[in-house]
């Protein structure tokens, strides 16, 4: 039987990609994208979307039982930068969403979840370097705090409840399709917008600050690939580290002008260097790549490529 799988945040940053690369792959009816807003023209006319409030839980279970959902991807969350303004909120979505989708696992009416985390984990006392999947986790963002604590419940839900809950910490996601919101990693997306319009970026981080990178293809296939493999395989239940590439702002600078020979750089770090500072520069993610095969495919050079290419053809049409 095909699965048929409910996206929740579907008109974000991850969701519409995954959600157009499910539809490709299960068939347009069997993926039914939902968020609190339909904030994204194209993704909700590709096919069964519905207006969901992550922390209603009687809402999301009218819509699995109405389409006969048995996945769930919960990809509906605030991000570090929002989060340090709105705590509460933060703290509100990115927890009773979680548990309204693991309870609804723990009562039988979905069988898989999908649930996020993030690099934001952990904290100034991880190590920063090749941060180990086991290690210091002190996380200093009320997101971090959201990811972590969450980790501890997923892992909980498949202990005492058996709930098939898988899940891996994100690097920073790179991607020309859909904007993200509000993440500290967002300038690795912003600069390309900027190379392009003005020729020159005006970066929030310092030139020397390495974070752990990932092109958005990259990002959708470990989604998926996790999705697909066997129970046994998926031996770790809180989350999954995985990792691409790293890089710091002046390195991607230098790349991108590479294409674009005028392209300039200055920096004014303002909040968010401190987030930045508490993240691993890169990271160590051999258990996914023994456990289920995980194996990234873009490196900078690739992913500016790519960026470039998609963002210009974009201005242009
Ligand atoms: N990209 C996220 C952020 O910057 C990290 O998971 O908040």
């Amino acid at each position: 039987m095909v699965s048929r799988v409910l996206i929740i945040g579907a008109c974000g940053q991850i969701g519409s990609e995954l959600t157009n690369t499910l539809r490709i792959q299960l068939g347009v009816d069997n993926v039914i994208a939902s968020d609190i807003r339909e904030s994204n023209e194209a993704l909700v006319a590709s096919g069964p979307f519905e207006i969901i409030d992550a922390k209603d839980f009687e809402d999301i279970k009218k819509n699995v039982l109405k389409y006969n959902v048995d996945t769930i991807y919960l990809m509906a969350a605030m991000l570090s930068a929002t989060g340090e303004k709105y705590p509460e909120k933060a703290w509100d979505l990115n927890m009773s969403s979680l548990f309204n989708v693991l309870n609804l696992a723990k009562e039988n009416t979905v069988k898989k979840v999908f649930w996020p985390s993030s690099i934001a984990v952990f904290g100034p006392s991880t190590p920063k370097i090749n941060t180990p999947q086991q290690t210091v986790m002190e996380p200093t963002t009320v997101y971090g705090i959201t990811k972590q604590v969450g980790e501890r419940w997923c892992e909980y839900y498949f202990n005492n409840y058996g709930v098939d809950v898988r899940s891996i910490r994100y690097p920073g996601i790179i991607s020309w399709k859909t904007l993200p919101g509000g993440g500290t990693t967002d300038y690795a997306i912003d600069i390309f917008h900027k190379a392009i319009s003005d020729g020159h970026y005006d970066c929030f981080l310092t030139k020397s600050t390495a974070l752990p990178m990932m092109f958005m293809e990259d990002a959708v296939k470990a989604t998926l690939d996790i999705m697909k493999a066997n129970t046994n395989d998926v031996k770790i239940r809180s989350s999954y580290n995985l990792s691409a590439i790293s890089f710091t702002p002046q390195e991607l600078a230098d790349e991108i002008a590479k294409q674009i020979p005028e392209f300039t750089i200055s920096y004014t770090p303002d909040f968010r260097q401190k987030i930045a500072d508490s993240w691993p520069n890169s990271i160590d993610d051999s258990s996914a790549r023994q456990d289920w095969n995980w194996n990234h495919s873009y490196d900078l050079e690739a992913i500016t490529n790519e960026m470039l290419l998609q963002l210009k053809e974009k201005a242009i049409s």
